[in-house]
């Protein structure tokens, strides 16, 4: 290990985030009573020009007045770039921020952005006299964000995630895309010719390198990586594929930018009872052979070893914090 130890984010249950618009209060009561880990209010690209100042409101209520159980509740405020965005933080921190556990930073582009915010809530937070600090999760969905993404998660103590905006990120890099978070069938490799002739042609991931880069800069600073959206909300099965492939690149959770969603991003990103147990049993097993003196035994026929114990812990602990919510 390097000598540099990476604090973790506090470790919250991040599986499903669900995007609620702030103009849309007739759905607080069924999102405070769905099965979503995470819920977060939109002020930014859900909500219309002449609805912000009315969505604010909505949100701040419900904020107020919504039994949220323990969800852990954010609220997405405009971006830097717009002048609704110091009146979401200052309107939402100071008259709902005991209730607000995260706000979420879209189109942040640089540490300034962070450090700006920071600031500005640090400030609320100071003169309301709160205890509790509100955390930062951030969309990476622009070129500059993805250029700077080291920074931005290194940027303020507040940081606890960073979340591939797939939408905006293709709408900023001009990427070809058909649906959001989708794939695109000219993203592919034809194979060489057979002997026979045919050729195959694979599908590929276009947004690979971007989550891929994404997750290093979340884990590196000890903040969670979460999978933006998928659109089409009548294709479970293309929300699944894409929640696994995130998953297995480390993401620990999903948006669902509709309530169908939700149940999918949990199963997927739940570990499954072979996955837990096979984890305790590697843990046994390293525990029997430390005892031993020996430092990397065999498991059903494979090597485990120090690293092994380490992927095992995280898994048992993510199935005891998901048993305990
Ligand atoms: C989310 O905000 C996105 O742009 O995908
Ligand atoms: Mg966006």
């Amino acid at each position: 290990m390097s000598f540099h130890v990476i604090q973790q984010a506090p470790a919250r249950l991040n599986r499903s985030e669900l995007a609620v618009p702030g103009s849309a209060p007739q759905m607080f009561e069924k999102a405070a009573k769905s099965d979503a880990d995470v819920i977060f209010l939109d002020l930014e690209d859900a909500v219309a020009p002449d609805d912000k100042a009315e969505a604010r409101k909505n949100i701040i209520k419900a904020l107020n007045e919504v039994d949220w159980g323990t969800k852990t509740m954010s609220v997405r405020i405009n971006g830097l770039d717009t002048h609704y965005m110091y009146r979401d933080v200052v309107d939402v921190v100071e008259q709902a921020g005991e209730r607000l556990d995260l706000i979420m930073i879209p189109k942040v582009g640089t540490a300034a952005d962070v450090y700006a915010v920071d600031m500005l809530v640090t400030q609320i937070e100071d003169a309301k006299g709160y205890k509790k600090r509100i955390g930062f999760e951030h969309i990476i969905e622009t070129a500059l964000g993805m250029q700077n993404v080291s920074d931005i998660a290194a940027a303020s103590k507040r940081n606890e995630s960073l979340h591939f905006g797939v939408a905006d990120y293709a709408a900023s890099t001009r990427a070809r895309t058909t649906i959001i978070g989708g794939v695109n069938p000219d993203y592919a490799v034809l194979t060489d010719k057979l002997d026979d002739g045919s050729r195959d042609v694979h599908w590929g991931d276009m947004w690979h390198y971007a989550l891929a880069r994404m997750v290093v800069a979340a884990r590196a600073n000890g903040l969670r990586p979460i999978d933006g959206p998928f659109g089409d909300f009548s294709d479970p099965d293309g929300y699944k594929a894409a929640a696994k492939r995130a998953a297995v690149l480390g993401c620990e959770g999903k948006w669902a930018i509709h309530p169908s969603q939700i149940a999918l991003a949990n199963e997927v990103m739940s570990p499954s009872e072979a996955e837990v147990t096979k984890a305790q049993r590697i843990l046994k097993a390293m525990e029997e052979a430390a005892a031993e003196g020996k430092g990397a035994v065999s498991l059903d026929g494979r090597l485990i070893d120090y690293a092994s114990i380490r992927q095992a812990e995280v898994l048992v602990e993510k199935a005891r914090q998901i048993a305990a919510a």
